[in-house]
């Protein structure tokens, strides 16, 4: 036995040198090291040793089990960096990584909607938010506004078959918002998407981002109204920042203001720009509410509330000095970098 144990340690290391893929490898084991491989076999006959001869057999197996062991794992190390040298044949690996793409950097519209949100959120206002695909009624019908009135043409606003349609402003989030609560106050911020079919060019594309807010409570006033938003200009603009409420009209709001700010563009002299349109919430709205509802939380006896609704991508190009809006969608980095 102990010949024959030497003479398959010799057939077994010579055959492993002629082994060139995993396959034959694992045959390999199979043949040498299985249940039913030849070293199994020969130790079967273990049995039949006589017991003075059992350490010295013994010991021999397990030599001879040790050595094409790792003989075995030697030839699979051995062809697995034959291989990796193989993959990267050609290649200097001792080049210094390429820079890449680099680090990439928040994206301007995204800053200013963040500091738009936190200035918000330290006066109270909580994030709300409502689906991009609206109904009639959340758009326009809930908000006061007439059918005959002009947004509500099918050539400014895209419709889907099914009469649902792309909201044309996040001031239907106010009605999700009120429709939904199951208490006073509300105060809600709803940045978002809105959808037109403007002709695009240098101040229009057909998807823009708007900021909608919402304040209902028993005493909710116009000098809340007025305070809340000065406050939030001059926290975007800077601290003397000049802020005009000019009257104007919303369905949704009476009264209604377009806001000014007034800023200096770079070397020019400080004009007024116009910056969001607000108002203290029509009872009409918050019938049109307590409709849904059927109860009397919104009842417009009782409550009151202001809305506002800005542009946030007029809001960052005002800020940045940016004169087309389409650098804001169009990915080109000589113009991202410039904010990183
Ligand atoms: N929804 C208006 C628009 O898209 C903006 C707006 C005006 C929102 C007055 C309001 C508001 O909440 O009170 O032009």
């Amino acid at each position: 036995m102990l010949t024959e144990l030497s003479e398959l340690k010799t057939e077994a290391l010579t055959a492993l040198d002629s082994l060139t893929d995993e396959t034959s490898l694992e045959n390999f084991r199979v043949a040498y090291l299985g249940k039913k491989g030849k070293l199994t076999a020969i130790s079967a006959g273990m049995r039949d040793v006589s017991p003075d001869l059992k350490k010295e057999v013994g010991a021999k197996l397990n030599e001879v089990r040790e050595a094409i062991t790792s003989g075995l794992a030697t030839r699979q190390e051995a062809l697995q960096s034959a291989k990796d040298a193989s993959a990267v044949q050609g290649i200097d690996i001792t080049l210094p990584g390429r820079p890449g793409l680099g680090v990439g950097s928040i994206h301007p519209l995204t800053t200013i909607r963040d500091l738009a949100i936190r200035t918000l959120r330290r006066m109270g206002f909580v994030l709300a938010d409502g689906p991009e695909i609206e109904t009639e009624w959340h758009c326009f019908d809930a908000l006061n506004t007439p059918t005959d009135h002009p947004a509500r043409n099918e050539r400014d606003t895209f419709y889907l078959n099914d009469g649902r349609l792309l909201r044309t402003h996040t001031s239907t989030v106010q009605i999700r918002t009120m429709e939904t609560v199951k208490d006073l106050p509300v105060r809600i911020i709803a940045p978002g998407a809105a959808y037109r079919r403007d002709e695009i060019d240098a101040t229009h594309l057909s998807v823009f981002n708007q900021l909608e807010g919402l304040y209902v409570a028993q005493d909710v006033s116009l000098a809340d109204l007025k305070g809340t938003l000065e406050f939030f200009f001059r926290e975007i603009f800077g601290p003397q920042t000049v802020v005009r409420f000019r009257p104007h009209f919303f369905p949704f709001t009476e009264p209604s203001f377009e806001i000014d700010v007034k800023l200096e563009a770079k070397g020019k002299e400080a004009r007024w720009i116009e910056i969001a349109g607000c108002g203290m919430v029509d009872p009409a709205v918050f019938a049109a509410v307590s409709k849904t509802r059927g109860d009397n939380l919104f009842d417009p006896e009782n409550v009151t509330g202001f809305a506002f609704g800005l542009g946030l991508d007029r809001l960052a190009m005002i800020l940045h000095g940016i004169t087309d809006i389409r650098h804001l969608i169009e990915n080109d980095t000589r113009f991202l970098t410039q904010f990183s």
